[in-house]
C-alpha cells in the first residue's frame, strides 16, 4: 500500500509516522511518500520518519519529494494537511479580527474565512493533480477549515473525506477516565467540523449504555478545565460541548484574553522551531515530548482507522489487536473488534434534517471502500439546530467567497456569520482580511 502526504515537511508528520509505524498491522504501508515545496523541512523531517520506521522494525519505505505528481503518483490514498501561508498567516488571522472586537481564530469567525479563501484553492488545485495521475486515490482531508474544504473537494466530484481529531481526541479521554479501552466507547457525536457537542457516550456501541450523566457526575470538573468552558454549562446542556464552542458560548470573554496574551499562532512558531531543531538530530528516533503541545493529538489513528476502512483493510479492530478482517463497513456491516463507525466530514444526506444535502456535517458514519455512510441522529434540540444551521449558511457563502473571490461576497459570508451579523463590523472585517491576505488570493 501507497500512501502520500501532502505538507508531509509539517512538524506535525513524526506523529503520522509513530502511528503508522505502531499500527502497522491495520495500515500494512509499503511506501509513503512525503511531499513539500519546503525542502528544508522534509530534509529534517523525512530523516527522523525513517529512524523512527528503523526504530520500530517498519520496513516500509519513506521517499521525500517536491514534485507532487511523482509523489502522488500510484498511491492508494492521498492525505492533505497543508497550511497557506504558514503561521505567520495564521498570525494575522488571530489578529486582526480582534481589532473589530471579533475572535481571531484560526478556523472561528473572520479568521477561519480567510484560512478558506487562501486554502480552497490550492486545494483544488492539489485535488486536481491527484485526479489526473491517480483517478482512484482516496483523498483524506486535515486541512483546516476542514468542513469547507471537505465540501469543496465534494462539489467538484473528488473522492474525498475530511478528518480532525476532537472526537478521538475526547474518546480516548473519556476512556482513560472511565477506565475503559477506548474501542468500548462510542461517541454520539453530531454537528460541523470544529461545531460539535457529543450528546451521548455509548459503552460498546452505538444504542449501548449512555454513560455520558456517570462521566459528568464523575469527572465534570476535569472535562470542563479540559476544554476550557464553565463547568455549569456542561451540567446545564447536559451535553459536551467541542472546545470551540468557547469561541461562540464565551465570545467576549476569549475576545479580551486573547487581547492581552501573545497568539497561538506565536507559541506555535517557537514550538515549530524548537521541533526542527530536533529533528536534525541523527539521535532522535521517536517523536518528542514537545510535539504532545501541538493540537493534533490522536491525529495519525484517527487517520490510519480511516485510510484502513477506505482502503478495504482492518477497520476498528485495532484497539482490541488489531488483524481482524473488516472494510465492508458502508452500508451497515461490521468489521470484527472494535466500532467499525468513524467521525468524519461528509455529505448530510439527510441525516440533518434541517440542512440541505450537501451540507458538510461532522457525525459518526460507517466507513468502507465506497466511503462514509452517516449513521442516523436522533432529532436535535433547537438549541443545537440553529446554531449549525447558521454556520451552515456562512459556510457556503464563505465556499462561495472562496471559489469565486470578491469584495461583496466576502462581506455577505462575515455578515452570516453568528459571530459578526453587524454590517459595521463586517466592513472593517472584509477590509482587513483582504488587505492581510493580498498575496494569496488571486483576485484581490
Ligand atoms: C486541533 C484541531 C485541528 C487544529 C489543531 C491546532 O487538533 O482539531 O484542526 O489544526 O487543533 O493545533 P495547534 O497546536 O496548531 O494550535
Ligand atoms: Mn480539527
Amino acid at each position: 500500500m501507497k500512501l502520500a502526504v501532502v505538507g508531509g515537511g509539517s512538524t506535525y508528520t513524526p506523529e503520522l509516522i509513530d502511528g503508522f509505524a505502531r499500527l502497522r498491522a491495520t495500515l500494512p504501508v509499503t511506501e509513503l511518500v512525503l511531499v513539500d515545496p519546503a525542502a528544508d523541512r522534509l530534509g529534517l523531517v523525512g530523516g527522523l520518519a525513517r529512524r523512527i520506521f528503523a526504530k520500530q522494525g517498519h520496513e516500509g519505505r519513506i521517499v521525500t519529494t517536491s514534485d507532487l505528481d511523482a509523489g502522488v503518483e500510484g498511491a492508494d490514498a492521498v492525505l492533505l494537511q497543508l497550511r497557506v501561508g504558514g503561521q505567520a498567516a495564521r498570525q494575522r488571522d488571530e489578529t486582526w479580527p480582534l481589532e473589530c472586537g471579533c475572535v481571531g481564530q484560526e478556523t472561528t469567525g473572520a479568521g477561519g474565512l480567510a484560512k478558506a479563501l487562501r486554502t480552497v484553492p490550492v486545494v483544488l488545485d492539489i485535488a486536481e493533480r491527484v485526479r489526473r495521475t491517480n483517478p482512484n486515490a482516496w483523498i483524506i482531508d486535515f486541512t483546516n477549515p476542514v468542513g469547507i474544504v471537505t465540501r469543496a473537494l465534494l462539489q467538484a466530484g473528488h473522492k474525498a473525506v475530511g478528518l480532525c481529531n476532537v472526537a478521538i481526541g475526547l474518546q480516548r479521554k473519556f476512556a482513560a477516565r472511565l477506565g475503559v479501552d477506548p474501542s468500548a466507547l462510542h461517541l454520539d457525536h453530531v454537528g460541523l467540523n470544529h461545531l460539535t457537542w457529543e450528546t451521548g457516550v455509548r459503552l460498546g456501541g452505538p444504542g449501548g449504555e449512555n454513560v455520558l450523566p456517570r462521566l459528568l457526575a464523575e469527572h465534570g470538573d476535569a472535562i470542563a478545565d479540559d476544554l476550557r468552558l464553565p463547568r455549569s454549562v456542561l451540567d446545564r446542556l447536559g451535553v459536551v460541548p467541542s472546545y470551540y464552542l468557547r469561541y461562540f458560548y464565551s465570545h467576549d470573554a476569549v475576545v479580551e484574553e486573547l487581547r492581552t496574551k501573545p497568539s497561538r499562532a506565536a507559541e506555535v512558531a517557537e514550538m515549530e522551531r524548537r521541533l526542527l531543531e530536533m529533528y536534525g538530530d541523527p539521535a532522535l528516533d521517536e517523536k518528542p515530548e514537545l510535539l504532545a503541545k501541538r493540537g493534533g493529538a490522536f491525529y495519525s489513528e484517527a487517520a490510519v482507522d480511516l485510510a484502513a476502512a477506505l482502503l478495504g483493510g482492518t477497520s476498528g479492530g485495532r484497539a482490541s489487536g488489531g488483524g481482524a478482517a473488516g472494510g465492508g463497513a458502508a452500508g451497515g456491516g461490521a468489521a470484527g473488534g472494535g466500532s467499525p463507525y468513524q467521525v468524519v466530514n461528509t455529505y448530510n444526506n439527510g441525516t440533518l434534517p434541517f440542512l440541505p444535502d450537501d451540507a458538510v456535517v461532522e457525525v459518526q458514519a460507517a466507513v468502507g471502500p465506497k466511503g462514509a455512510v452517516p449513521l442516523p441522529v436522533p432529532a436535535l434540540d433547537p438549541l443545537y439546530t440553529g446554531l449549525i444551521a447558521h454556520v451552515t449558511a456562512y459556510e457556503d457563502l464563505a465556499l462561495d467567497a472562496a471559489l469565486r473571490g470578491g469584495r461583496d461576497r466576502v462581506f455577505k459570508a462575515l455578515l452570516a456569520h453568528p459571530l459578526i451579523g453587524q454590517t459595521e463590523r463586517a466592513d472593517g472585517l472584509t477590509d482587513r482580511l483582504i488587505a492581510h491576505n493580498r498575496e494569496h488570493l488571486a483576485w484581490a
